[in-house]
């Protein structure tokens, strides 16, 4: 079923567009304006998506972006639909499977989170080195397409170590302050108290979140390699001072904005030789 899900999604991207995406791009809240920087050939609202879903969360547009950076054939996901909007798992993860399924490589995730460690500061990067499901539930429940891959995923390496380098290497070139750190997802949509944000320090955790988890267990799940970068938009509840709100996390992802433009750009066109 799923399978054949795909196909259709796949046929329609593919009848609107010859282009054929080697990076994948999801873009996370307060971040899709990276897609000004794609020499963009289509972008196609998911509503006209066939098994698509619509996000309802403002940060987030809602279109699939087929273009270039540079020299490399992209796919961007300008805005995702989160768990807590009240999709099932697998549908929150469906997108993720169609940029997969249309051929990409490489898939770079972005996502606002956060801080949990005392050095992060609102408007620090973190490349996300790995992750903590705290999510309750996994998008690979059910049965498993034995066409798109294992029953046991192995995650091992769920991030691998040389794109986490190279993306350190494109920080370092943008001079902008980044940590390197494991993210913790929950499904929101409060955020946290801060008893959990002690319990996720304890587990292990350095950023904390309400997304990205299950697109790259579906990443994973179909041979995908995958790099993540978090937007530390804020000191995680009880290590702020202040009370956190949606215009926070907005505010100072835009702030970043500029600097998170030009390192993606960059580290992006980068990836054009990485096939
Ligand atoms: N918690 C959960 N999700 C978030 C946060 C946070 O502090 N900041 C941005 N997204």
């Amino acid at each position: 079923m799923l399978v054949e899900k795909l196909t259709q999604t796949v046929s329609y991207i593919q009848s609107q567009s010859a282009l054929r995406p080697q990076v994948g791009i999801i873009l996370g809240s307060g971040l899709g304006s990276f897609s000004s920087q794609i020499q963009t050939e289509v972008s196609i609202p998911y509503k006209d998506i066939p098994h698509f879903s619509v996000p309802s969360i403002e940060g987030h547009r809602g279109h699939l972006l087929l273009g270039h950076v540079g020299k490399t054939p992209v796919a961007c996901l300008q805005g995702r639909i989160h768990y807590y909007e009240g999709h099932s798992i697998a549908s929150v993860a469906y997108p993720t499977r169609t940029l997969a399924a249309l051929g990409i490589k490489t898939l770079l995730v972005t996502n606002a989170a956060g801080g949990l460690q005392l050095n992060m500061e609102p408007g620090d990067l973190m490349i996300i080195k790995d992750h903590i499901n705290l999510m309750g539930t996994n998008p690979l429940i059910g049965a498993n397409e034995a066409s798109l891959g294992p029953r046991f995923p192995d995650m091992t390496e769920a991030y691998p170590l040389e794109l986490q380098d190279k993306m350190e290497h494109f920080l370092r070139i943008h001079k902008i302050p980044y940590h390197k750190g494991v993210y913790c997802a929950l499904t929101g949509p409060t955020y946290e108290t801060p008893a959990e944000v002690n319990y996720i320090k304890l587990l292990g955790g350095s950023a904390v979140g309400m997304s990205t988890v299950p697109e790259v267990i579906v990443a994973n799940h179909m041979g995908i390699k995958v790099c993540g970068v978090s937007c530390i938009t804020n000191k995680a509840a009880g290590i702020s001072k202040h009370k956190l709100s949606h215009d926070e996390v907005t505010e100072t992802a835009k702030k970043v904005e500029a600097q998170f433009i030009a390192f993606v750009k960059d580290f992006v066109a980068s990836l054009s030789s990485v096939q």
